[in-house]
C-alpha cells in the first residue's frame, strides 16, 4: 500500500458528520470508495480510501469548489510522530514518495485546542521551508500551479504530512480568509457576505460584478451589515425588513428600507444582486432564490441556509435537489455554489446565477 492512502479533511468543528457524509458521496460519484474516521468536535476527520492511488485521484478528479462542509484537503498517511530534538530530519525522511511541491503550509484544527498550535505552526514552517529549499526538495522560486506541501499539526511531536494541489484547494491557510472587523459595520454577520464575494467572485471581477453604481436588494437586512458591505462599493439598496436599520446606513442615501415580507417582496426593476440573511425554512429560501434568479429580478443571488439541528446534510442535498428541478422545468442552465463559510454557524451560504 503506497503512503498517500488518506485524505484529510478540515471542517468547522461540529460539523465532522457531515463533512463526512460529502466526501463520501463526492468520492462515490467519481468510483472512490473508503470509510471515514472522525471524532466530533476536533474539526477535521480522515476519509481512509480502499484502493491504493485513490487518495491522490480525489484532489485530482473532485473539484474543491464543490465541496460545502470542507474547508481544506490534503492527501496523507498516518499521523506521523516526529522527534522534538529533529523534526525537520523525520519528516525529510518521508518526503522521497512525495511529488514536486512548490511551497509549504502548516495547518492545525480550527478548534480551541489547535489555535493553541498556530505560533508554533508558523515558526516550523519558515524553518521547514528553509531547510527544503537548501535540500533543494522546495524550489526557491515557487509556481502557482503545482502542489503543496501540507503538514496538519496535532502537536509539537504529532502531525499529518501530506500534500495538496494550489489550484483545487482553499486558497488561505485552513480555509479562512483573514478578513478584519469594520468598526463602522452594524452587525458582525457582515463578515459573512464579504466572505462569500471571496469564495464565489473572483476578485478581477468584483469591479464589475460589484460595480460601483450598481443595485442590490438585501433581504432580512436589519441592522445592515450585509447592507454595510453592499453600500461600501458604493452600491444602491433596497433593505427589506421590518426591523430597524442602522441611521448612518438610511443617512448614507444608498439605501431604500421597505418594511415588507422577504418572501413576498418583488423589486420595481431588475438588480443586480440579491442577497438574503432571513433565518426560515431552507427550503423555502432555496425556492425563493430559484424565483428571483429564474424570474430576472437579479442577475445573482447570495444566500444563506439555515441548518437544522439533525440531518443537516441531508437538508442541504435536499434544497440543491430543489434548485435543480426548478431550473430543469424551466430549461436553464445555473451555476450554483455553496459554502460553510468560517462565519457561517449552523448555516451554509449559497450563491446562484444563470450561465
Ligand atoms: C440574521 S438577521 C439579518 C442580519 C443582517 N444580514 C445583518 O448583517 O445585519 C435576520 C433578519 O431577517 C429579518 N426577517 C425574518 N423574517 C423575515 C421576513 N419574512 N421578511 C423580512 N425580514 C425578515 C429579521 O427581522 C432579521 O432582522
Amino acid at each position: 500500500m503506497t503512503y498517500f492512502n488518506r485524505l484529510l479533511l478540515q471542517c468547522r468543528s461540529g460539523f465532522e458528520k457531515e463533512a463526512a457524509a460529502e466526501i463520501t458521496d463526492q468520492c462515490a460519484n467519481v468510483g472512490i470508495y473508503g470509510y471515514c474516521t472522525l471524532n466530533e468536535g476536533e474539526g477535521y476527520l480522515i476519509f481512509n480510501v480502499q484502493q491504493s492511488g485513490d487518495a491522490e485521484r480525489a484532489i485530482r478528479d473532485i473539484s474543491f469548489s464543490e465541496l460545502i462542509f470542507i474547508r481544506q484537503w490534503l492527501v496523507c498517511g498516518d499521523c506521523q510522530t516526529v522527534a522534538k530534538e529533529d523534526r525537520i530530519s523525520d519528516i525529510q525522511n518521508i518526503l522521497g514518495d512525495f511529488p514536486p511541491c512548490e511551497e509549504v503550509w502548516t495547518e492545525y484544527p480550527d478548534t480551541t485546542d489547535g489555535r493553541e498550535m498556530a505560533t508554533f505552526s508558523r515558526k516550523f514552517a519558515s524553518a521547514l521551508s528553509q531547510k527544503l529549499k537548501q535540500s533543494a526538495f522546495l524550489p526557491k522560486k515557487p509556481r502557482r500551479s503545482g502542489n503543496r506541501l501540507m503538514l496538519f499539526v496535532l502537536s509539537g511531536c504529532q502531525m499529518y504530512v501530506g500534500y495538496t494541489q494550489q489550484k483545487n484547494s482553499a486558497p488561505w491557510p485552513l480555509g479562512v480568509p483573514r478578513l478584519k472587523f469594520p468598526k463602522s459595520a452594524p452587525s458582525r454577520s457582515t463578515l459573512k457576505l464579504e466572505e462569500a464575494w471571496h469564495w464565489f467572485i473572483p476578485k478581477d471581477e468584483w469591479d464589475t460584478r460589484l460595480a460601483h453604481g450598481s443595485t442590490a436588494v438585501d433581504l432580512g437586512a436589519a441592522p445592515g451589515g450585509w447592507t454595510w458591505q453592499l453600500v461600501k462599493r458604493s452600491m444602491f439598496v433596497t433593505a427589506v425588513d421590518n426591523g430597524p436599520m442602522n441611521e448612518d446606513l438610511m443617512a448614507s442615501g444608498q439605501v431604500t428600507h421597505a418594511t415588507e415580507d422577504a418572501y413576498r417582496f418583488v423589486p420595481d426593476a431588475p438588480v443586480n444582486l440579491m442577497v438574503c440573511d432571513v433565518v426560515d425554512k431552507p427550503v423555502k429560501t432555496a425556492n425563493m432564490a430559484a424565483d428571483w434568479v429564474i424570474q430576472g429580478w437579479c442577475q445573482e443571488a447570495i444566500f444563506n441556509l439555515k441548518l437544522p439541528m439533525k440531518q443537516r446534510y441531508q437538508e442541504v442535498v435536499a434544497c440543491t435537489n430543489v434548485i435543480a428541478e426548478r431550473f430543469m422545468q424551466e430549461g436553464i442552465a445555473y451555476e450554483l455554489s455553496a459554502k460553510q463559510l468560517y462565519h457561517d454557524r449552523e448555516e451554509i451560504t449559497c450563491h446562484l446565477r444563470l450561465i
